[in-house]
């Protein structure tokens, strides 16, 4: 047991969420709900990024002020989380006063520790990145996120020495090769320091909207700052006891690829700066892309999650994110291949093999799982080959590897179907070889019994129904990783007939 404490990025409220947020949001929980069972005391943090250009700008677009904008769409955020059934602890936004004060703190540390001076910027600005750019980062010109032409500009602006930090920072990367995950990620972050680090501005004079310098009210934080400290301050004022000595460093921070330098390199310079412990893991995930680009709402090419969500469920999503995309790296999605997936994996795969186990009981045993006559539980055929499978999962989930836990999962859902398949229980019970048939029906049982806590962190309210189908409780000690032994199951638990679990998608 130890703490495990997992963030999304901070997501920006100038326009509505999207599948990328559902995703990022998603991953975390499946993580954080992964370590509960684990017995991990967890903290799980999502937000909003409030303040910046980018929100101005929308404000202005829409003829609100930017916190009218903000307090409108903080809720559409706040939804998308409940919504994929997300557990976070908290949800952060940059505009609660809290953050802004510790924010200023936070700065005024760097100020006073000399890693800020005063000096003027000029350069190419692309307002969606709220970032500077050099001409060589630029694609035909472009910015290579958003394909829009950056704007010159020039200003007065405060700047932190972040090229004070270079060595720390590759000293740093290399005592720690798993800083930054997946490896390529962790080249590519520290290839980047290893050309040379600038100093960066981190005021602008010309906003309005943003927390202001503490020394100097006539400039604002920029937002990349005011951001990233959100990770730090939630702890100092979320609900709970001591959560900064608790929870602070952070185990992972997750994200995508956008965001990898200013978590990889700006994030951890202002952290040595102001004199705090750097988080133990980034934990880089890839692009999920429709018509072959990456989703961006700049782009306008975004499937909605949201309906397929209303419409059948969480889970399906949930589930479909990590099956169909291989986490950490890019991957296509679609509504088609989402149903071909719920339809050949949920609908056929598991929810057929808890409609057959349960109708078998039915059928065969008045609806009463029998005890395994003959034989200790534990003795099945069955046994090694699902502990194995929950250790493997347990392993490579413990390793971000949330696709290929899931991989392994599967294969004991399809184990289990073929096993119905070669202890044909039908022949069984003409036989009248009750003792065959009783193992083969508690194996079964049991088979699903592990398979609602390998599952619970993927799917948690399918768990549920599968464990409440089975008569099984579903409170937390129940879904416990070490619940995973094989034969925990008593027997003499009536089953509950219903419905199928997934009801197929018909065209
Ligand atoms: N506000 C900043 C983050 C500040 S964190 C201190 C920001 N916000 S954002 O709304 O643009 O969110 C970016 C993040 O959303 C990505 O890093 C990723 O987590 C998620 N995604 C956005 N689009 C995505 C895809 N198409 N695919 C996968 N994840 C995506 O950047």
């Amino acid at each position: 047991m130890g703490t495990f404490y997992v963030t999304t990025p901070i997501y920006y409220v100038n326009d509505v969420p999207h599948i990328g947020h559902a995703y990022t949001t998603t991953a975390a929980d499946v993580v954080a709900r992964f370590h509960r069972q684990l017995g991990d005391d967890v903290f799980f943090l999502t937000g909003t990024d409030e303040h910046g250009n980018k929100v101005e700008q929308a404000a202005a677009a829409r003829g609100v002020t930017p916190r009218e904008h903000a307090d409108q769409m903080v809720g559409k955020f706040k939804e998308v989380a409940r919504k994929v059934d997300a557990t976070n602890d908290f949800f952060i936004r940059t505009t609660d006063p809290e953050h802004e004060a510790f924010v200023q703190r936070f700065v005024q540390r760097c100020h006073d520790n000399g890693d800020i001076f005063e000096g003027t910027y000029s350069g190419l600005y692309c307002p969606a990145c709220e970032a500077y750019y050099t001409e060589e980062n630029l694609v035909d010109g472009l910015c290579p996120d958003h394909g829009i032409r950056p704007t010159f500009m020039e200003e007065k602006n405060y700047f932190f020495r972040l090229s004070a930090y270079q060595e720390r920072l590759i000293r740093h990367y290399r005592a720690n090769p798993d800083f930054v995950k997946p490896r390529h990620r962790y080249n590519e972050a520290l290839s980047f320091i290893e050309q040379g680090l600038d100093d960066i501005s981190i005021s602008r004079a010309t906003l309005r909207w943003g927390i202001p310098v503490p020394w100097d009210q006539s400039q604002v934080i920029y937002v990349w700052v005011d951001a990233l400290i959100n990770y730090l301050s939630a702890l100092h004022y979320a609900p709970g006891e001591n959560l900064v000595a608790r929870f602070w460093p952070a185990t992972y921070h997750m994200m995508a690829q956008d965001i990898l330098k200013f978590h990889g390199i700006i994030w951890p310079a202002l952290l040595l700066s102001a004199g705090y412990e750097l988080p133990r893991h980034l934990f880089i995930h890839g692009y999920l892309k429709l018509g072959g680009e990456k989703m961006s709402k700049t782009r306008g090419n975004v499937m909605d999650p949201f309906p397929l969500i209303e419409r059948y469920g969480p889970d399906p999503f949930r589930f479909y994110c990590f099956r169909e995309v291989n986490f950490g790296q890019d991957g296509m999605v679609g509504e088609e291949s989402f149903k071909a997936r719920y339809n050949s994996e949920l609908a056929n795969d598991l929810g057929n093999l808890l409609s057959r186990t349960v109708s078998m009981v039915d059928k065969y045993r008045n609806g009463v799982v029998p005890a395994p006559p003959g034989r200790p539980p534990a003795e099945s055929p069955l046994a090694a080959e699902a502990e194995q499978a929950a250790a493997t999962a347990r392993i490579r989930l413990e390793a971000m590897d949330l696709s290929g836990a899931l991989d392994g999962i599967w294969d004991l859902v399809r184990r289990l179907n073929r096993y119905v398949e070669e202890q044909a229980p039908w022949k069984q019970a003409k036989a009248g070889d009750d003792a065959a048939l009783d193992a083969t029906l508690y194996d079964l049982a049991e088979g699903l019994r592990l398979l609602s806590v390998l599952l619970h962190p993927y799917m948690p309210g399918t768990a549920v129904r599968i464990r409440a189908r089975l008569g099984l409780s579903a409170d937390a000690a129940a879904l416990a990783w070490e619940e995973t032994a094989w034969g925990r199951l008593p027997a003499g638990l009536r089953v509950v007939q219903g419905g199928p679990l997934f009801p197929r998608i018909e065209e």
